[in-house]
């Protein structure tokens, strides 16, 4: 990146994956997500990883608005620099919101994840730092690891990891957001479907266990 460019950029966040810069797309306020190299990987298959996760994340951003998903607009995508532009969406992530604000919250958040999942589509990474509070609206982020698929375990997979960090971010919080949450996801996904998921999360779960014992 040049000088020149550097200047009119304002790093935002640093994340485990990628810098969020904000910077301009035109007129507009923009966010530039760039995918970090990661040093521990081969060069090779490192830029296929980042090559892939960002044009998958594009693509999958501007997709889920039609079963209409909020998610920050698509500006520009650059798959060999690793890059994203897009929206700059103001307001908290929903991690950062007091407790009783988070348990509300989480029946919009379960709701917005079944409605993905009702219409195949996975998230991959569901944490309370991937969802935006912008006014009144519940905006969702991070597509990277997303995917096109019906199947029940890849859903549980989803409820799963939302549990997981439910547990290690909001554990003062957990039983009421968890049940918010499913109150939501079975609204969008139908009880049958969130019956079927919530099962399949057992599975999980009791197979963790196992694995601990042995
Ligand atoms: N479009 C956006 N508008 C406003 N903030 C954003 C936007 N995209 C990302 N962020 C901020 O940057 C953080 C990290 O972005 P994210 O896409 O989740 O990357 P990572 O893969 O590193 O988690 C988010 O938690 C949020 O705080
Ligand atoms: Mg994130």
């Amino acid at each position: 990146m040049s000088a020149a460019i550097a200047l009119l950029l304002k790093l935002l966040k640093k994340g485990a994956e990628a810098d969020i810069y904000l910077t301009m797309w035109g007129n507009r306020r923009s966010v530039l997500k760039i995918r970090k190299k990661k040093e521990y990987r081969n060069e090779v298959l490192d830029a296929r990883i980042r090559s892939t996760r960002t044009v998958r994340e594009a693509r999958m951003m501007s997709e889920v608005k039609s079963f209409g998903t909020s998610t920050p607009i698509v500006y520009f995508v650059d798959p060999k620099k690793f890059e994203i532009y897009m929206q700059f969406v103001k307001g908290p992530v929903v991690r950062d919101l007091p407790d009783r604000k988070i348990i509300t919250l989480c029946e919009k958040i379960g709701a917005v994840v079944g409605t993905l999942h009702k219409n195949g589509v996975m998230h991959g990474d569901l944490t309370t730092s991937n969802f935006i509070l912008a006014g009144k609206k519940l905006v969702i982020l991070d597509f990277g690891l997303s995917q096109r698929t019906e199947r029940t375990e890849d859903q549980a997979i989803d409820l799963r990891l939302f549990k997981e960090v439910l547990n290690s971010a909001h554990v003062g919080i957990v039983e009421k957001a968890w049940a918010s949450f499913l109150k939501g996801y079975g609204r969008a996904a139908g009880t049958a479907a969130r019956e079927r998921v919530i099962s399949q999360v057992r599975v999980i779960e009791g197979r963790g266990r196992y694995a601990n014992v042995v």
